[in-house]
């Protein structure tokens, strides 16, 4: 049996064992994915332990994504992104490190239709899953303009994507005028009823992808949808990370339907 699993702390409320299952049921796979929890100083033991044990590849959460690159030969994307959410075992060398979230963004906007090339994009947000979405927007050819609340980090940003700005939230609103992608990287809206970017500034020419998936429809996809916008809730960027991890452990097509399911049971439970 392979033995997958996710390392974070806390990781009590993942979705990503019942996801994985999921797939591992659909394709009649001998595998087991499970959520471990090492003490937040012992990553160097877990990370030991599990190539020890056999473990085939570990998911890895808050707060280990960036402490992990230490153990991991990190591929280029995760390099520059400056973390790491996957790690493939295996081989004879340091594993691999990869970050599926961000090929889990341009495949969330890819499954549902939406062209990125050429397109001008807004991130909302700085952080890890900022980082994420700016580079892998650019890298699918987005022109991508970023806007943080801690206006430094935005520029910081900025300056390393290929393609991109950065500034305060204040440019949200000359930026978003020409744009035709808005992706939220903040934690706003996550379990309240806030938005990160006002309604007034949202059109009817805009893809709105939301990474806060708590709740899935989000006060800005539901303001996004009364203005005529099309939205992609964060449930899908939460699968395609999962599917894209999928992909590179077993080197087959991941059954998406199965996980999407999976998933969405989980998040409306
Ligand atoms: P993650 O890894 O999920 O991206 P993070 O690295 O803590 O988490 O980043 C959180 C992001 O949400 C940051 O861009 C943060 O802005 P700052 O860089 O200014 O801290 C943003 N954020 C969190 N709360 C916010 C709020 N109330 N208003 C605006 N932005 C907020």
């Amino acid at each position: 049996m392979n033995v997958y699993g996710l390392i974070g702390n806390p990781v009590g409320h993942s979705v990503s064992p019942p996801m994985h299952e999921a797939a591992y049921a659909e394709l009649g796979m001998d595998a087991s994915y499970v959520a471990f929890e090492p003490p937040v100083d012992e990553l160097d033991a877990a990370i030991h332990g599990a190539k020890t044990l056999g473990i085939a590849g570990l998911n890895v959460t808050i707060p280990f994504k960036q402490d992990v690159m230490a153990y991991v030969e990190a591929d280029p994307l995760a390099e520059r992104i400056g973390a790491v959410n996957t790690i493939e075992f295996g081989g004879e060398g340091d594993p691999v490190g990869y970050n599926t979230d961000a090929v889990g963004i341009t495949r969330s906007f890819e499954h549902h239709g939406v062209d990125l090339d050429g397109k001008k994009a807004v991130v909302v947000g700085a952080g890890g899953a900022g980082r994420a979405a700016a580079f892998a927007l650019s890298d699918a050819g987005c022109e991508v303009h970023i806007a943080n609340r801690t206006v430094d980090k935005a520029i910081d940003l900025g300056s390393q994507v290929p393609h991109a700005s950065g500034g305060s939230l204040d440019t949200l609103e000359s930026q978003l005028d020409e744009a035709s992608i808005l992706l939220n990287a903040t934690s706003v809206g996550m379990e309240s009823d806030e938005t990160p970017v006002s309604k007034e500034l949202l059109h009817d020419e805009l893809t709105v992808l939301d990474a806060v998936y708590a709740p899935l429809e989000t006060r800005l996809l539901r303001e996004a949808s009364e203005v005529g916008a099309d939205t992609i809730d964060g449930a899908w960027m939460l699968l395609f990370q999962g599917v894209e991890a999928f992909e590179i452990w077993t080197d087959r097509d991941a059954p998406v339907d199965a996980m999407n399911r999976a998933l969405r049971e989980q998040l409306d439970g």
